[in-house]
């Protein structure tokens, strides 16, 4: 089928949930895609924030492939190799004990709900009640979009799931007031990625743990979009020197895989037997790859990388600012925001992708950069070249210096 034919395909059979490009990805190398008419587009996007490998990066290759000619599924009903390799590997790294493995984000963090609920009733209770922050983003199933703060989301498939309660994010006063007796855990986003990258405050993360000790309520911490590099640590709770007691990964740890964990302390390995699980927890296929997107971090000091090109891209987007009128450039690491003067987000990212650069509005003011943790300044000089010339062409501009 020719490009046309593809895209006439997708019209007919695809049920419609969003919109896209009139692309169809063929291939991907790098930080590059190549859609199925031959275009390259340099990838700021990175599958929202998971190729932190690049695309195809020869150690997932290889990992896949010699883990699928030797075993491509155990069932979940017996342990695998790569399983208790990466099992022991994440845990060690992120210094919890226990992991649970399933497939995506939501995924994740619906487990992390259902071990806050299990813990409030086993050694709290009967506490229930899990305290989110407004604009948060947990994923799609029903109870992480009840968990989620999003607007949009409020009117969507009533009645949502109950015991859940939105709060101002960094708002630690409204948080101490709140966790009481019926509160299980807080969840939060330590930098909130989908509302627009706004990171969340020193003061503000160490007076909810503050008040979770006092109260013996678990804080949860959705690191789906900010863990495994992203932010320039390895996870963004690094940055503000504060453990939670369980902690939910996703997008990056897979590298474009679909793989998510949820790992939490000692004393939260609560489940009974049936309580959680699923088909393909543990699939040798995704452990092969977690392990190999996880030493290939620190083989190649990509956390680092995100760190330092992090900086040259904030330094770089700083440089345009006055002629174009962009303000709050923020985010830590390779997660990095900035906002526009005026609401031509989704038209800037059109013509970006036009130019063969793809770049992510999450709000129609706002621009998001979440690019490979393996990008180099050479990819950051041409994204600039290209935006420069679509935000002139658009019309966007700062005040006039009289
Ligand atoms: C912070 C956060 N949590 C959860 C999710 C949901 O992950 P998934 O789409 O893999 O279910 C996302 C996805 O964007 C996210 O950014």
């Amino acid at each position: 089928m020719n490009t046309q034919q593809l895209l006439e395909a997708a019209e007919r059979s695809l049920l419609f949930v969003t919109d896209r490009e009139p692309a169809v990805m063929q291939s991907g190398s790098g930080m590059y895609l190549e859609d199925s008419a031959g275009r390259r587009y340099l990838d700021f996007v990175g599958g929202w924030a998971v190729t932190g490998l690049g695309h195809s990066p020869a150690e997932l290759v290889e990992a896949l492939s010699s883990q699928a000619a030797q075993l491509l599924n155990a069932s979940p009903a017996y342990y695998n190799v790569p399983m208790i390799e990466f099992a022991s590997a994440i845990t060690s790294e992120a210094g919890l004990s226990r992991v649970f493995f399933c497939s995506s984000g939501a995924e994740a963090n619906e487990s992390a709900i259902k071990l806050a609920r299990k813990y409030g009733k086993v050694c709290k209770g009967g506490a229930y009640e899990i305290l989110c922050a407004e604009h948060g983003f947990h994923g799609r199933t029903l109870a992480t979009m009840s968990a989620s703060g999003k607007e949009a989301f409020r009117p969507l498939f009533e009645p949502k799931v109950p015991g859940f309660r939105h709060l101002p994010f960094n708002d630690a006063t409204a948080f101490e007031r709140a966790i009481g007796n019926e509160t299980c855990a807080v969840l939060l986003e330590p930098i909130q990625g989908e509302a627009g990258v706004y990171p969340a405050t020193q003061d503000f993360i160490e007076r909810v743990r503050s008040r979770c000790n006092e109260t013996d309520t678990l804080l949860i911490f959705d690191e789906v979009q900010t863990g495994m590099g992203r932010t320039g640590r390895m996870f963004a709770f690094e940055h503000f020197d504060i453990k939670p007691d369980i902690l939910t990964l996703g997008k990056n740890i897979g590298g474009g895989f679909p793989l998510a964990a949820m790992l939490c302390t000692e004393e939260l390995n609560l489940f009974d037997k049936g309580e959680q699980g699923g088909t393909y927890t543990g699939q040798p296929l995704a452990m092969a790859v977690g392990l190999a997107v996880l030493r290939t971090t620190k083989e190649r000091d990509l956390v680092k990388n995100a760190e330092r090109m992090g900086a040259v891209l904030q330094q770089r987007l700083g440089k345009l600012s006055a002629e174009f009128g962009l303000t709050k450039i923020r985010g830590y690491g390779l997660l990095i925001a900035f906002d526009l003067p005026e609401p031509k987000g989704p038209d800037l990212v059109h013509k970006c992708f036009e130019r063969g650069l793809l770049l992510n509005a999450p709000a129609p003011n706002v621009v998001r950069l979440v690019p490979p943790l393996i990008i180099e300044e050479s990819h950051i000089d041409e994204m600039i070249t290209v935006l420069t010339e679509v935000m002139r062409e658009l019309g966007v501009a700062g005040t006039p210096s009289s």
